[in-house]
């Protein structure tokens, strides 16, 4: 299923990792997680590849000159497991626009807000603070800016009164790991 393989770059948890992998499990998506790139040697979501022998790279940040030194280091590794897309899943380094470059509208991003609203890695605290009503979940191919590029779905989530971070974050999460999954079958069906 060659063409139908894709890499789950992560830094963390790794819950949308998780999703992605229970989707595949229950035939809702029809696509093979090929790769795991971490650029963090303590993400959980190594854990989770490991668990089902999916091949997991780190690629430590430290031992490269510059941010492009790094991107092509991921691409050698990405290259050798010939995969159709690369998925960001809580992935917390900003790429080169050489790598975006090189896998132009290839790359998918999730974030927790509905961009434009709120990009960067405070998005769930910076829509709490804001005071929105209603925030939710973008999945977007990747341009060379920050959480920015065209958007291939959204859906919202409403912001609850005595809402905490972790409250909202928790349903914010709920909506990911349904969205993710969908996203990643509309590009390998090629309806997008
Ligand atoms: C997810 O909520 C994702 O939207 C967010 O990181 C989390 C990773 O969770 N990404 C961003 O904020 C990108 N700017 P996970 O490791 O449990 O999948």
């Amino acid at each position: 299923m060659k063409d139908r393989s894709i890499a789950v770059f992560c830094s963390g948890q790794g819950t949308n990792l998780q999703a992605i992998l229970d989707a595949i499990r229950r035939r809702r998506l029809r696509a093979r997680v090929a790769l795991v790139v971490s650029d963090n040697p303590k993400a959980y979501a190594l854990v989770r590849a490991h668990a089902v022998k999916v091949p997991a790279v780190v690629i430590d940040p430290r031992r490269f000159p510059s941010r492009e030194a790094f991107d092509r280091a991921a691409a050698r590794i990405v290259e050798a497991h010939k995969v159709r897309l690369i998925a960001l899943a809580g992935f917390m380094r900003i790429l080169s626009p050489w790598f975006v470059r090189r896998y132009a509208g290839r790359i998918l991003n999730i974030h927790p807000a509905l961009l434009p609203a709120f990009p960067g890695s405070h998005a769930v605290r910076d829509a709490l603070r804001y005071g929105v009503k209603v925030t939710g979940v973008t999945v977007h191919f990747v341009d060379e800016q920050v959480d920015h590029g065209p958007i291939l779905l959204q859906g919202p989530v409403p912001v609850r009164k005595n809402d905490t971070e972790e409250s909202l974050l928790k349903r914010i999460h709920r909506l990911e790991h349904r969205l993710y999954p969908q996203a990643i079958q509309e590009v390998l069906n090629g309806r997008v």
